[in-house]
């Protein structure tokens, strides 16, 4: 027996993480290192954005390679419709299959969705691009491999994680040109994410007691599914067009996203309607960690202005 009188082994609960410029980076990397190719696809959600501005996040990585995919449905809070899902690997040629933490709401049935793709011999890769990196929620721990977004949550304009779990397929290293800088890989590490979620939890629920009373307005999540640390707060207008609502509150200082405004033009509003309805309802108000804890009350006042001057 020899035993070392210090740890050697550097895969020993120590993930395998590469810090890229940016997810869709990493995320290319992978791909473009595991697809086998022909008509081996990835089955995607279907809920999945574009702007002309940023391209698409998922779908840009897929094309540049010429990487077929097609669409799993999710439900109304965006969870994995599993029997879709299954159909779409039932139909064969899966090689991977994504699954998003949407809004940093963890995925109930991740862990469903791992089981089915083992038993089609298709890689998960789990998106936690809206999540944050929290001990023990482990986020990013189901999937053969997970992909993080650094320059969404924390204050940094680049920054992406890819993370290899367990036995996956090795990637091989980043070219150097899509190796992250200094200062996303430094503010990663030394984030205090427990506190930036506190935050965030506790900013949602002030800004949901706000909205309480807002007629036409109806939270995306019923409830803040268990354990998640918000990237924003989802709500869906309901009554009034949603541009509308989101060019006031942008002029009344308020930073609102849409997520996403325009879903690819291959999710067909046929075949996904409720993705749709989504997509066509959807505004996500700012609760990140800058943003403090009163302020909930200045942007409950902004969507209730912009409310009456569109109705
Ligand atoms: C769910 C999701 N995944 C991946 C990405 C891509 O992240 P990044 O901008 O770090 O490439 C985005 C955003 O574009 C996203 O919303």
């Amino acid at each position: 027996m020899t035993l070392e009188k210090e740890p050697i082994d550097r895969q020993n609960f120590i993930r395998a993480r590469q810090y890229c410029t940016r997810a869709r980076d990493g995320f290319r990397h992978l791909l473009s290192q595991t697809w086998p190719g022909g008509a081996a696809r990835i089955v995607l959600p279907a809920y999945v954005g574009y702007s002309p501005l940023e391209g698409s996040g998922i779908l840009d990585p897929l094309n540049q390679l010429e990487i077929p995919y097609s669409f799993y449905r999710v439900d109304e809070q965006l969870n994995i419709d599993l029997s879709s899902l299954e159909n779409e690997l039932e139909r064969g040629e899966v090689f991977s299959v994504l699954a998003i933490h949407y809004f940093g709401g963890i995925q109930p049935e991740i862990a469903q969705a791992k089981a089915l793709c083992e038993r089609a011999g298709a890689v998960l890769v789990e998106d936690c691009c809206h999540c944050l990196d929290l001990q023990g929620q482990a986020t990013g721990d189901t999937g053969d491999y997970a992909l993080f977004s650094i320059h969404k949550v924390l204050p940094c304009d680049d920054g992406g994680i890819l993370q290899r779990n367990r036995d996956a397929i090795d990637p091989g290293p980043l070219p150097a040109s899509l190796r992250a800088t200094a200062l996303p890989t430094r503010l990663w590490r030394d984030a205090l994410f427990d506190a930036i979620a506190e935050r965030r939890v506790d900013n949602y629920h002030r800004l949901n007691a706000e909205l309480r009373g807002i007629d036409g307005v109806t939270p995306f999540w019923p409830e803040l599914p268990r354990g998640t640390a918000p990237l924003n707060f989802p709500l869906l207008i309901e009554s009034v067009d949603r541009f509308d609502v989101y060019k006031r509150m942008r002029a009344s200082g308020v930073g609102v996203v849409a997520l996403y405004h325009t879903l690819v033009d291959a999710i067909d509003p046929g075949t996904f309607p409720k993705s749709h309805t989504i997509s066509r309802k959807i505004l996500n108000l700012p609760i990140h960690q800058d943003v403090k804890g009163e302020e909930a009350q200045s942007i409950g006042a902004a969507l209730r202005s912009a409310l009456a001057e569109v109705s």
